[in-house]
């Protein structure tokens, strides 16, 4: 049945075309998002900076409380729409946006890599992205076949939709729906639903379309178990992000190793984070992770 390797990995994302981290540190970080840079706060940036001089076209200055308040101070022109981007052939808009986000989760490109990887030769392979926010996770797998995208943020959701026309990929089966993670995840279960990989990214805390309240101590363990309830023996993945909290990436790797019992596989865990670009370049962590994988 499915073995927990307890020996934490590390995946780290590299830089590409259109996005780099280039220095960080003093609680900060340098990046670029194709022709852009901006300076983000990064409380676990404790070293000091490579670079003497940070030239960035904005600044997200933070207000007083950690996930919320705070805003962009710019000292070149940026579009308010946005500016296309591309990671491989999935092409989408990047935006500086209230929440000092940018429009999409760079560091989460080695995970994409992963599951298409993991999904390698299985025809239509139906995938599920629950948070699936702007949706740079759900074009990337909408190559290998059916993908089934959660938000509770119209929004985002209809942000995911566009970046659907700028990728130029439509025609591919998405269903793109506004809803509460957990409660459509129980739907599906049981309406015996089956998905072929599934990947979760939840925040801390959030709430649903329907004023549903997430918080995810409380919620994570059985959302887990619903997703296992919509995968069996033939299934390929689980892939579970989870960021901005006080939780060891064991703890997850001991959750899936629970929840996926009967099944076979492997089940690891670890850190996910972003290697500076150039020589030298060191590890900024970014989330804690836990997969459960199987090579069917
Ligand atoms: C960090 S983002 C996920 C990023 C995404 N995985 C990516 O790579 O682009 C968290 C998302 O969770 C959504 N969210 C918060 N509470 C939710 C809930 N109860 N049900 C569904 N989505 C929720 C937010 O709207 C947000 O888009």
């Amino acid at each position: 049945m499915a073995t927990l390797v307890d020996t934490p990995l590390l995946l780290a994302g590299e830089a590409w075309a259109d996005y780099g981290l280039v220095d960080s540190g003093n609680g900060r970080k340098l990046e670029r998002y194709g022709p852009y840079r901006f300076i983000r706060p990064e409380p676990q940036a404790m070293w000091s900076p490579r670079l003497p001089d940070w030239q960035a076209a904005g600044e997200f200055v933070p207000g007083s409380d950690e996930d919320g308040g705070g805003r962009w101070q710019f000292d070149a022109p940026v579009p308010p729409a946005g500016w296309p981007l591309a990671w491989n052939d999935v092409r989408f808009t990047a935006q500086c946006t209230p929440f000092r986000h940018l429009g999409f989760f760079p560091d989460m490109a080695p995970v994409w890599e992963w599951m298409r990887g993991q999904l390698a030769g299985k025809a239509d392979a139906q995938t599920l992205n629950l948070f699936g926010y702007t949706g740079v996770g759900t074009l990337a797998l909408s190559e290998c076949g059916p993908v089934t995208h959660v938000d509770a943020s119209k929004k985002s959701v209809a942000q995911a939709r566009e970046n659907a026309a700028v990728s130029d990929t439509t025609e591919r089966p998405v269903r793109w729906l506004v809803d509460d993670a957990a409660k459509f995840t129980a739907r599906e279960v049981r309406r015996e639903r089956r998905y072929d990989g599934i990947i979760l990214d939840p925040p801390k805390f959030g709430r649903g379309p329907d004023g549903e309240v997430w918080r995810l101590e409380d919620g994570l363990p059985g959302l887990v178990s619903d997703c296992r309830r919509l995968l069996d023996a033939d299934s390929r993945f689980l892939f579970l992000t989870v960021y901005a909290v006080r939780m060891s990436s064991l703890a997850l790797g001991g959750l899936l190793a629970e929840v996926f019992a009967d099944l076979p596989g492997t089940i690891e865990h670890g850190d996910l984070a972003m290697r500076e670009e150039g020589e030298g370049g060191r590890l900024l962590p970014t989330a804690i992770f836990a997969r459960w994988s199987n090579p069917g």
